[in-house]
């Protein structure tokens, strides 16, 4: 993309330092110790990293923007680094990628939408304001599908994002272009949101954690929205632990009256700090459901791969003294489950009420309607979407409409679908459900949809679900390592830490997770110091686990 080749351009006069900080795999942990014991200055991590992207973002395309200023907020960094300021926060220099529908004032919002490429948010959206005071180096947007409206991660101001696993395939998605990021160590973390699959689908495409928390748990001011009910915002990252400290950040914003979810927060899950508590769960006595009607059982090169990653964790986690409870109620099909999503019902008014915040400033289509008239420029046509083109008629409050049920019926659906998953938690004395995210592998590049996922009993029920790596499917040609596959860990509503301690605990079970093959070259300055030089894996990557959980 020429626009991102502009942004890129700007680092080339950067000087390349021979980094004694790595960034491949790098943690917070990692990171910090470099930073804490003078290994690193805050301008050589960040420098690592824009090495790397600039090297190597061709093999995925992950990335929109990058921020011009970046090294500026590094040297400042830097600064307090040698102030020795007792108040670097928890994610002091950690180098973030942001999905480019989380507004920023520094940088342009897009929603990868060329209709928004004019589009200048002033304000920093709640999340963002939290993850800067804590010290996090925001690197700049990663691509998403467009408008965050699908999972394919192709948009007509991004393109596609291609998996770093599988050159064939998409990386997920919405959040795709983070997931790609994160993976191949272009950052430590990013952040994603999901509306029905978006934050899980790209860490279950690329060997990565996510946790799509509760709804109202972490403020959506400031987001580019789809649905009032389904839309939630959270971390994508390598390791539990990071996951637990950019969640924490994240959810310290807390009630936020422009967002009125917030005020759902009970007291117990105000402030938590989901880092502090993470080694204190164990799976011995955890009972686990296990939804059979979210797999695929069919035999197959795209199914089976999937259904023998979860064969092997639930062997692992009764191993570990778990219990897994088969769940056959009918109700649990996610394709059955998708007739009450309330996108179409409330699509149009979110995105309108958006355009038209007195703080987005630039060029831009004041409606959704308006954006959409000027559908030539859309990589991805309205009527692909039903409930795209449905909710540019359709509202919360238009009950004129026959050919689907009325939106406070579908609301009836779905506080009656949540009693239903309480009740089952409730019989079966359950700690958490667990499936596959997808039932397939990550769909190939130029598939009509990212079919066999799901995200939707979370998405229509509010609870939270942490993601984690469970396996890959067996190598081939174009999938050297083999594609990645993801389990989805659900809770009731509330319950992060426990959800956080049990993928703490799975992921001390035996290390899945894998680098892409070619991201694992080191990037270093050439001979005449302009230009960097991919060489091949020296082998000493940095452990994503900290020493001690393996
Ligand atoms: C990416 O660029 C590098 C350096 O120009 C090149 O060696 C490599 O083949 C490219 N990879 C892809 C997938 O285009
Ligand atoms: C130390 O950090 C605090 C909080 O971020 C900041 O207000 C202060 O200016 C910093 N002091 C120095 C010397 O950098
Ligand atoms: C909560 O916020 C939504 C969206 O801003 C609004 O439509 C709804 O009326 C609010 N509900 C209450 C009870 O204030
Ligand atoms: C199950 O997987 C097979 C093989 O990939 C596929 O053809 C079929 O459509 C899938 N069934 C469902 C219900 O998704
Ligand atoms: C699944 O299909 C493969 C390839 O056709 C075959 O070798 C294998 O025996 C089948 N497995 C089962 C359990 O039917
Ligand atoms: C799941 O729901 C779909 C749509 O209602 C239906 O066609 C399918 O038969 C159901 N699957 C099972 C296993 O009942
Ligand atoms: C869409 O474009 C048509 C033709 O230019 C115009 O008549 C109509 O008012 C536009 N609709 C919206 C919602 O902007
Ligand atoms: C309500 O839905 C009908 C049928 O789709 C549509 O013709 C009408 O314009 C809608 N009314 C509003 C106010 O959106
Ligand atoms: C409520 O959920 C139950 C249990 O899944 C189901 O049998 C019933 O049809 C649902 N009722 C409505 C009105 O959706
Ligand atoms: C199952 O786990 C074992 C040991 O951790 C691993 O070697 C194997 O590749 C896994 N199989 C799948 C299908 O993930």
């Amino acid at each position: 993309m020429s626009y991102l080749r502009a942004c890129l351009l700007s680092f080339c006069l950067v000087p390349y330092v021979q980094a004694t900080y790595d960034a491949r795999e790098a943690t917070i942990a990692s990171t910090h110790h470099s930073l804490y014991t003078g290994l690193a200055t805050c301008r050589e991590v960040v420098t690592s990293f824009l090495s790397r992207i600039e090297s190597l973002n061709n093999y995925t395309n992950a990335i929109i923007s990058l921020d011009p200023n970046v090294l500026d907020r590094a040297d400042a960094a830097d600064v307090r680094l040698a102030a020795n300021n007792a108040s670097l926060g928890a994610l002091f220099c950690i180098p973030t990628f942001l999905k480019d529908n989380y507004d920023t004032a520094a940088l342009p919002t897009t929603g990868g939408n060329l209709d928004l490429a004019g589009s200048r948010p002033s304000l920093d959206a709640a999340a963002v304001t939290a993850l800067k005071q804590a010290g996090a180096i925001i690197l700049g947007k990663s691509n998403l599908h467009e408008l965050a409206l699908e999972g394919l991660s192709v948009s007509s101001l991004g393109g596609q994002t291609i998996n770093p696993y599988d050159s064939t395939r998409t990386p997920g998605g919405s959040s795709g272009g983070t997931g790609a990021a994160v993976a191949a160590s272009f950052a430590v973390w990013g952040t994603g949101t999901d509306t029905v699959n978006s934050l899980r689908s790209p860490a279950s495409a690329n060997s990565l954690f996510s946790c799509r928390s509760t709804r109202g748990l972490i403020s959506r001011n400031g987001i580019i929205p789809i649905s009032y009910t389904q839309d939630v915002i959270g971390p994508i990252a390598r390791c539990v632990e990071d996951m637990a400290a950019a969640l924490t950040v994240m959810a310290s914003v807390g009630y936020d009256p422009s967002d009125n979810t917030t005020a759902l927060v009970p007291p117990s899950a105000r402030g938590v700090d989901y880092t502090a508590s993470l080694t204190q769960g164990s799976l011995k006595g955890m009972r686990f459901g296990l939804l059979q009607g979210f797999m695929n059982t069919t035999n197959s090169s795209e199914t089976t791969p999937v259904n023998n990653a979860m064969a092997n964790i639930t062997t692992k986690l009764l191993q570990a003294g778990a219990t897994i409870v088969p769940i056959h109620d009918p109700l649990y099909n996610a394709t059955a489950l998708a007739a009450l999503d309330t996108q179409r019902y409330e699509y149009r008014e979110q995105m309108t009420t958006y355009l038209q915040r007195p703080s987005l400033h630039g060029q831009h289509p004041k409606t959704l309607n308006e954006l959409y008239n000027s559908s030539d420029k859309f990589l991805v046509i309205p009527s692909q979407y039903e409930y795209v083109t449905t909710s540019l008629a359709s509202s919360t409050s238009n009950q004129t409409w026959n050919t689907h049920p009325s939106y406070s019926s579908i609301l009836h659906g779905v506080a009656n679908l949540t009693l239903a998953l309480h009740t089952t938690f409730a019989a079966n004395e359950l700690n958490a459900m667990i499936y596959p995210e997808q039932e397939n592998l990550v769909v190939p590049i130029g598939s009509a949809s990212q079919s066999g996922r799901n995200g939707i009993l979370a998405a229509l029920t509010g609870s939270p679900v942490v993601t984690v790596p469970v396996g890959f499917s067996p190598a081939t040609q174009t999938a050297p390592e083999g594609v990645p596959i993801g389990m989805e860990i659900l809770g009731l509503p509330w319950t992060e830490e426990g959800l956080l301690q049990a993928a703490f605990q799975i992921q001390g079970l035996g290390r899945v997770r894998k680098m892409p093959g070619w991201a694992k070259g080191v990037v270093e300055m050439s001979g005449d110091g302009k230009v960097p030089v991919v060489r091949p894996d020296r082998g000493n990557i940095s452990p994503a686990y900290p020493v001690g959980v393996l």
